[in-house]
């Protein structure tokens, strides 16, 4: 194991006396971890953990989560002071390389980004072979994976620099690919990015500028939504990035391995929550059922309704994230002023999450409101339309699945991802001739 603090070891015993004597890691912090690689040949067991909740797939020095105590860290830096003193392109650079960018590296990379944000005027026209009612995400994952027609000559993943090029190339130009499949949607047309803008700006004026007229971003929003992408930004071991590491172990060019994590984050119980905790609020907005009917369709486990933007896998506290844009979404609505037509939602969020929270059932399972439940308020009050809510995420998490595909490449232990599996089918059995059977 690569960057281990320090080691142990832990016997397993058979009930019939095989033992295993197995390495016992312990990292910087959190739950050490059994190296279970010996297992089949000393005692010949595998281990079965079906959406591998308690096992470790790697060592990562990037993110750390204390599910227990509400913490994430970036490279050790806490998520609040982050949020409150950073940037996201700052934060790219901390995730992606180590350490926090002097002045001088700063300017570096921010032009770096800049000099990739446009796309290859040929693969604006695969927009053109999409219906026009599209779900943004399916054009994302289309348009990131083209990616590697066009730049195969700087592709070669065993070559750290093509690597650090490709990561330049993915987070510059997912806010541009992004704009496109919104202006498409409604007919208008493409915003080239002006680099003299931020990142933030940048994205914003390519999503709602028109040739015909000046634009500048609300700076209201440029902040709410810069907060959004530094909490976005990574996650240790999560769905999206664990596609990503395992696409990637066989050899795929990075920019399939990132459209295998923007297809795995689409999903309702990930990244697509923040658009499904909208839905959700709308709904119960405009029902006759009070929210505690919803609460109690959530507990029903007859009924599939769950209460979106609720329950993490890792923490079983408040998602830090969550406390920090709760805050951000009651400021941005407080700017809007109190005939927001967001307030309502905002409202039924508050009060869902009160009575949630003094609910045995969300109490005994450690069920907190997690990072989703107040971004799509936030996004919605940016009038940043519905269905392009997960897309934003996945423009923020663009880094933290590059910086881990760049890490594991670096790993000496990186071998093809190939999990294992515990059979139940039916024993051996020979063919029957259709007319026999
Ligand atoms: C993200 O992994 C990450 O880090 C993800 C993420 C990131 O930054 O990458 O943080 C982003 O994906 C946040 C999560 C967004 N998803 C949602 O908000 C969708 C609603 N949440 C659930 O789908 C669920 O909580 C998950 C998927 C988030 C977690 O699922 P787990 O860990 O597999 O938990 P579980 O399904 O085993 O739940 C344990 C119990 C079950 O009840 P019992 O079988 O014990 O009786 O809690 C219940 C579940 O039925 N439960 C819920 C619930 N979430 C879990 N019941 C009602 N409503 C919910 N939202």
């Amino acid at each position: 194991m690569s960057n281990n603090n320090s080691q142990d070891t832990v016997r397993i015993t058979r009930v019939d006396g095989e033992a295993a004597d197995l390495p016992l890691y312990h990292g910087t912090y959190g739950t050490p971890c059994i190296d279970v690689r010996g297992m089949p040949r000393d005692i010949d067991c595998f281990t079965y953990d079906p959406g591998y909740a308690t096992t470790a797939s790697c060592s990562s020095s990037i993110t750390y989560i204390d599910g227990e105590q509400g913490v994430l860290l970036y490279r050790g830096y806490p998520i609040e002071q982050l949020a409150e003193h950073s940037s996201y392109l700052e934060v790219c650079y901390l995730l992606m390389y180590g350490e926090l960018p002097t002045i001088r590296q700063m300017h570096w990379f921010r032009n770096r980004i800049r000099y990739h944000s446009m796309v290859h005027e040929a693969l604006r026209r695969f927009y053109e072979g999409f219906r026009h009612d599209a779900h943004p995400m399916a054009i994302m994952e289309t348009t990131t994976s083209a990616l590697s027609a066009f730049y195969h000559d700087k592709i070669d993943i065993n070559d750290p620099e093509h690597r650090e090029i490709c990561a330049h190339r993915l987070i510059a130009k997912m806010p541009s690919m992004a704009s496109y499949a919104y202006k498409y949607s409604i007919g208008q047309p493409f915003m080239y990015p002006d680099n003299d803008l931020g990142f933030v700006e940048n994205f914003l004026r390519m999503m709602f500028a028109v040739p015909a007229e000046e634009y500048r971003p609300n700076p209201v929003f440029v902040r709410a939504l810069e907060m959004i992408l530094i909490l976005h930004a990574d996650h240790e071991q999560n769905a999206s990035t664990s596609t990503v590491r395992l696409v990637s172990s066989s050899g795929a060019n990075p920019f399939a391995s990132v459209a295998a994590g923007i297809a795995s984050l689409w999903g309702p119980a990930h990244g697509g929550a923040n658009e499904a905790v909208i839905n959700m609020l709308e709904e119960i907005t405009q029902s006759d059922a009070t929210v505690e009917d919803f609460i109690e369709r959530a507990k029903d486990k007859s009924d599939p309704f769950k209460l979106m933007g609720f329950g993490h896998r890792v923490y079983k506290n408040y998602d830090p994230r969550a406390k920090l844009i709760r805050q951000a979404c009651h400021d941005l609505l407080n700017e809007l002023g109190e005939d927001n037509e967001n307030q309502p939602l905002f409202e039924a969020a508050m009060e869902l999450e009160r009575i949630a929270l003094e609910d045995e059932y969300f109490v005994e399972r450690k069920l907190y409101p997690n990072v989703d439940f107040y971004s799509g308020i936030m996004l919605r009050a940016m009038g940043i339309p519905l269905n392009m809510f997960t897309v934003i995420f996945a423009i923020a998490r663009t880094v933290g699945w590059i910086a881990h595909w760049n890490e594991m490449m670096d790993d000496p232990e990186l071998r093809i991802g190939r999990p294992r599996q515990l059979y139940t089918g039916p024993e051996r059995r020979d063919y029957v001739d259709i007319g026999e059977r």
